[in-house]
């Protein structure tokens, strides 16, 4: 029987190569850069599959592009690029990699968390420029972390795994979320649950882990900056339109808040020129990159494809109805 034909928008890594190699016709976009839309539309035509970056928006104009396409596997658990309803109705199943990049996203959380608190981008800056001119008492003080009160906003994996870290340090942890977990997570973690307002008002540090959705986008506004603490960090790890970057910048300008740590960004790769000041430290996006992590993502997402066309319902399904209809 002929192999299904997948395209991957990326060449991926050689675990999830030779999964893919085994059971399917494969195609890979070779190139460093990400592949033009035209290019992208053109490349899909007649693939039966598909593995995607999160810079790829998957919606209707692009499914109508790939008439013979079952599926799209998105290497992320966050699926804001993809038109999970326009999957549905083109009978194309959708799927994501969540689980495997928690603890990594974590890391990354505590890495910002950390940096911007005490000042790394500076110091790193200064440390290389040739400038140093050696310790002096008052050189970069920053702000301690162990002792603070971290709020996460977001109690799903990522953001209880922000909270397990925070045992180490001494802090005081509060979370915000549309449900409050069972008694025994929040007793294991150490953890209570507040309202946002509270959360906003007691916080040194906050820490962002909910998923783009209609009702995040823009969360962080205006008014939330105004009832942080002026002495509060900001910390973003989750998706860039969580957080109005205009008002943010509004905000570190009139120092209503001390600092922001941020891996995302409203528009990517886009940084609004605001954010770059001292008290901000950013990433391009790296929270789940590490090796380790980024191979099984990519795993993960090859056997999502591979179960499909061997007849099973993929693991990380995020439209089971399609699977009904077929
Ligand atoms: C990365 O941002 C992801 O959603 O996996």
């Amino acid at each position: 029987m002929a192999k299904p034909k997948v395209f991957a928008t990326h060449e991926l890594f050689e675990d999830a190569r030779q999964i893919l190699g085994e059971n399917c016709e494969m195609e890979y976009w070779a190139k460093a850069e990400r592949p033009p839309r035209e290019e992208l539309l053109r490349r899909v035509q007649g693939k039966e599959g598909l593995i995607c970056l999160l810079t790829e928006k998957i919606n209707d104009e692009f499914l109508r592009a790939a008439p013979k396409l079952r599926i799209v596997a998105n290497v992320a658990v966050g699926f804001d690029n993809i038109d999970v309803a326009a999957c549905t109705k083109h009978g194309v199943a959708a799927t994501n990699t969540p689980g495997v990049l928690d603890e990594t996203t974590a890391d990354f959380a505590w890495t910002l968390l950390m940096a911007v608190a005490r000042r790394l981008g500076e110091g790193e800056a200064l440390a290389r420029s040739g400038n140093w001119k050696g310790w002096d008492l008052d050189q970069l003080v920053g702000t301690d972390v162990w002792g603070k009160t971290l709020g996460i906003v977001g109690f799903g994996r990522i953001g209880r795994a922000v909270a397990r870290r925070a045992g180490g340090f001494q802090m005081k942890v509060i979370y915000t979320d549309a449900l409050r977990v069972p008694e025994s997570v929040e007793k294991e973690l150490n953890a209570a649950f507040c309202d946002m307002n509270t959360l906003l008002a007691e916080s040194d540090f906050i820490s962002v882990h909910v998923p783009l959705l209609p009702e995040t986008r823009g969360l962080f506004d205006s008014p939330k900056f105004y009832r942080m603490k002026p002495t509060a960090f900001l910390i973003n790890t989750s998706r860039g339109p969580v957080v109005d970057e205009a008002a943010l910048v509004a905000a570190l300008e009139e120092r209503k808040i001390a600092g922001a740590a941020l891996d995302v960004y409203e528009n990517e790769p886009f940084i609004h020129p605001g954010l770059k000041r001292a008290n901000v430290v950013l990433a391009p996006h790296i929270a789940s990159a590490s090796l380790e992590t980024r191979t099984k993502m990519a795993c993960i997402a090859a056997n999502n494809v591979v179960s499909l066309f061997a007849g099973q319902r993929p693991p990380n399904i995020l439209n089971p109805e399609v699977l009904k209809a077929t």
